[in-house]
């Protein structure tokens, strides 16, 4: 069975914990899009992994982890976290395949990147890891592939520097080199898990373009990047928290308002009580209530089977909690999630507010011990989205998971 797990809002949404937890049951994690601007954490039995390239299934000895076609991968940050897996104690040697269609980032693109988007009138905000550059120069058909290692003509175009680089790496990406197509076909009926980065707010198609990503993180990626067709496809499962935050520029129609909510209040016990800091760059998240307009339209865009709802215990002692199920954009009442950015940028959410449960959810050992206010909220955002919330987690460990619908199948 192809299982995809993409990110629901504008990234961080816990990608990197459930896949963690759903690894355990699956043989093979495919990474299908982004690059090192991902940062996706695994808490497993108190100890914290930060995870940039490498696919979240990578700690568990017995699973292959592949670094999928749509990828954009800076070797000095894959063999720095390699080594960093290592010396904690993980073994990755033979593990560790990376598709032969996959980009290479180049060190001047990450100059490049930060100087471009520090000259844009309108930032972007970008993590400063050279992704947008990669991906234009793929797009350009100037990009060089794994695949492209043993073309030596290609290489020659290069300046010295970059090839250089590029050579220092020759042998160890060659040794992990895999033709994606044709091993996933081999293995075709084993639990394959389709793990995405970003999130489908921040795809280059369907995100809030142009404050968006280069890839395509949403499910149309995990093919694309996955080497099979949409049909391989069995599943998509959409991860969201109970709330929204987002790193970066772009419009936020539900971002915490201290006119409305109050002096940074709620904002700074959310951002400290979730721990909402970037992990690729340290930068403090814009937070937000949750927005059903946007999380209806991911589900939507992306054909999502079942909902992952995370951070519900970060809500745990507020007495009130409001979701966006509206936009009033200048006069008209929408529930349809604009393209323009002038509409996002004007849109005022409407609320409705539900009863906080003020009882700590942590420590619960099933979803059916979750608070009847919590069960309500959650049973809300169902019906809104016409989708199901599969697993709910209350809390970053992978023991703090629990499953409400069998997830192997469809
Ligand atoms: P990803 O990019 O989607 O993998 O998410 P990140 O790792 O960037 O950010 C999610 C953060 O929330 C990490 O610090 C996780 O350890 C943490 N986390 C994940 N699930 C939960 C949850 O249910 N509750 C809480 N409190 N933290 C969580
Ligand atoms: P994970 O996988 C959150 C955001 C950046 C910026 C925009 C473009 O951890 O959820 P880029 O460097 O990709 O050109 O930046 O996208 N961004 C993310 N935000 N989580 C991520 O990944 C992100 N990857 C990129 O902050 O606004
Ligand atoms: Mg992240």
């Amino acid at each position: 069975m192809n299982l995809v797990i993409i990110g629901a809002q504008w990234g961080d949404e816990g990608k990197g914990k459930i896949v963690d937890y759903l690894a355990g049951e699956s043989d093979i994690v495919v990474r299908y899009s982004g690059g090192a601007n991902a940062g996706h954490t695994i808490v497993a039995d108190g100890e914290e992994f930060a995870l940039h390239l490498v696919p979240s299934g990578i700690l568990y000895p017995d699973k292959t982890v592949i670094l999928g076609s749509c990828m954009v991968i800076d070797p000095k940050a894959l063999f720095d976290e390699i080594a960093m897996l290592e010396k904690r104690g993980v073994r990755t040697a033979g593990r560790v395949l990376i598709s032969d269609r996959a980009h290479i980032v180049l060190p001047h693109y990450i100059a490049l990147d930060k100087e471009r988007d520090a000259a844009r009138k309108q930032p972007i905000g970008t993590t400063g890891r050279g992704i947008g550059i990669t991906f234009s120069q793929k797009a350009e058909r100037d990009g060089i592939r794994l695949a492209d290692l043993e073309w030596q003509a290609k290489l020659d175009e290069l300046p010295a520097e970059s090839r250089d680089f590029i050579l220092s790496y020759k042998e160890r990406l060659q040794s992990m080199s895999v033709n994606l197509t044709a091993f996933l076909m081999r293995r075709k009926g084993r639990r394959v898990l389709f793990e995405g980065a970003q999130g489908a707010l921040l795809d280059i198609d369907s995100g809030t373009y142009p404050f968006v990503s280069s890839g395509m993180s949403g499910a149309a990626g995990a093919a694309a990047g996955g080497g099979l067709g949409p049909r391989s496809l069995d599943k998509v499962m959409g991860v969201f928290k109970a709330y929204s935050t987002r790193v970066g520029n772009g419009p936020f129609p539900t971002e915490f308002d201290p006119a409305r909510e109050g002096e940074g209040s709620l904002c700074s016990y959310i951002r400290e009580t979730g721990r909402e800091y970037g992990v690729t760059t340290g930068r403090p998240r814009r937070c937000g209530y949750l927005d059903l307009v946007a999380l209806r339209y991911a589900c939507d865009v992306n054909s999502i089977d079942s909902l992952v709802m995370t951070h519900l215990d970060v809500y745990d002692t507020l007495t009130e909690i409001k979701a966006c199920t509206a936009y009033d954009i200048n006069g008209t009442h929408t529930e349809d999630f604009p393209a323009s950015i002038p509409a996002l940028e004007a849109a005022r959410p409407v609320f409705k507010t539900f009863t906080g449960w003020r009882s700590p959810t942590t420590g619960i050992n099933g979803a059916e011990a979750l608070p009847p206010a919590a069960k309500d909220y959650i049973k809300f955002i169902e019906d809104y989205c016409r989708t199901r919330v599969g697993i709910i987690s209350v809390g970053k460990d992978r023991a703090q998971t629990f499953v409400r619908e069998s997830v192997w199948s469809v």
